[in-house]
């Protein structure tokens, strides 16, 4: 969906996809919305840190990997973007928190997805380090002999 788009302007999509089918319960296209929210951050991201002067010869790179340990199915969005400030950690899934301008952010996208993942009994986990990167992982339970 986002392939063509993330190349126009630049950004080198990496995937990282396991091989073991990965199945896990509940509603795909709210799964769908969690993977987009978190894609867009991590766009925004890495076009911010291209406007830093100093980073003129950065090359914008967001990474999706997927995998399975201990029956937990695990993605992960990780960009090499603007990153978040430590003090900002604890608040980036509350409703309506957001570091951008009105045009830019409502705030919504990640407490919508923390939702989602939550009632699906999962948990997403965040790693940044301001101006290098930010890494979002988000862990389901893997729900055995599963149907599309
Ligand atoms: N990949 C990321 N890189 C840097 N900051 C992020 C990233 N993802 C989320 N954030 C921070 O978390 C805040 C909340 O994100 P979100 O709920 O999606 O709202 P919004 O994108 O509308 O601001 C963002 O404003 C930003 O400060
Ligand atoms: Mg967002």
């Amino acid at each position: 969906m986002v392939n063509n788009q993330y190349a126009n302007h630049g950004i080198d999509l990496q995937l990282g996809l396991g091989e073991e089918d990965m199945w896990v319960k509940g509603n795909k296209y709210k799964v769908e919305q969690v993977l987009l929210n978190l894609l867009s951050n991590a766009k925004f991201a890495v076009e911010e840190k291209q406007k830093l002067k100093s980073a003129r010869s950065f090359k914008k790179r967001i990474r999706i990997n997927t995998f399975i340990s201990d029956s937990i199915v695990v993605f992960e969005v990780e960009d090499n973007g603007s990153g978040i400030y430590k003090k900002d950690l604890d608040n980036i899934f509350d409703p309506f928190f957001t570091t951008k301008d009105v045009e830019n952010g409502t705030g919504l996208g990640l407490s919508i997805s923390y939702g989602i993942i939550k009632e699906m009994k999962g948990h997403i986990d965040v790693e940044s380090e301001i101006n290098k990167f930010t890494k979002m992982k988000v862990s389901l339970p893997f729900e055995k002999g599963g149907t599309d």
